[in-house]
């Protein structure tokens, strides 16, 4: 069974971004990103419209935290002060050492390489601090963007499900995709994750 300690926070650093906590002073800058049709294009879940719905979300975010059952880092440029995202790994599978990843970011950021710079620390955290095996991820098969993302990560895609998912009167459809430990590390190392194992 996975153990997880997320207290205290493991703030992340990369060459431009910094990784960290969010609190409840972050729901302006959030409430930009989850009221924006196009970041929630794909992404099925309600286009925010009061600012409260955002600060439940925080909340929810900080029990996860605080439960050591999910996490979500803020994304802040080095020179600013404000949030223009999250990355986050949610819907964690404890006696599998599995777990979901999910980002966005505000549009104004897109196509500047900031996921392609933190995917790699988050996956590193993943296996190599919280322990997991594999990490997957769901994306509505259109969003191209998350899937380049994701390739150019070394992912797979695992799984093509049709109409699994309503939402908005749809019946959408969903692809897989997936990274296990031993792909990402090098063969020398696999040794260490049987000791994880047994
Ligand atoms: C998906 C998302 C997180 C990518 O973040 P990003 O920081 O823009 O990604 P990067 O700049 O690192 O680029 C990743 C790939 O997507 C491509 N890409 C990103 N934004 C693009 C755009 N607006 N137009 C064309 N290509 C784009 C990049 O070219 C890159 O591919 P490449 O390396 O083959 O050139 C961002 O587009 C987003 O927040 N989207 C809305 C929310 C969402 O869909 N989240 C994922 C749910 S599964």
């Amino acid at each position: 069974m996975l153990k997880l300690n997320f207290n205290p926070f493991p703030t992340l650093e990369t060459e431009r971004i910094i990784l960290r906590k969010i609190s409840l002073k972050d729901a302006p800058a959030l409430f930009t990103i989850r009221a924006n049709p196009d970041v929630m294009k794909y992404i099925a879940k309600p286009v925010a419209k009061e600012i409260s719905e955002v600060k439940s979300l925080i909340n929810k975010i900080l029990y996860g935290i605080k439960s050591n059952n999910s996490i979500t880092w803020g994304i802040v440029m080095r020179n600013q002060k404000n949030i223009i995202g999250t990355v986050s790994f949610h819907n964690i599978e404890k006696p599998h050492f599995r777990a979901e990843i999910g980002y966005h970011i505000h549009p104004n950021f897109w196509n500047k390489g900031i996921l392609s710079e933190v995917l790699p620390s988050i996956i590193d955290y993943g296996f190599n601090k919280m322990n997991l095996y594999s990490i997957e991820a769901k994306i509505d098969p259109e969003n191209i963007n998350s899937k380049k993302l994701l390739l150019k990560n070394n992912f797979i895609k695992e799984a093509y499900y049709k109409g699994n998912y309503f939402f908005n009167e749809q019946f959408l459809d969903t692809e897989v995709y997936s990274l296990l430990k031993p792909n990402q590390i090098s063969s020398s190392r696999k040794s260490d994750f049987r000791d994880l194992l047994s």
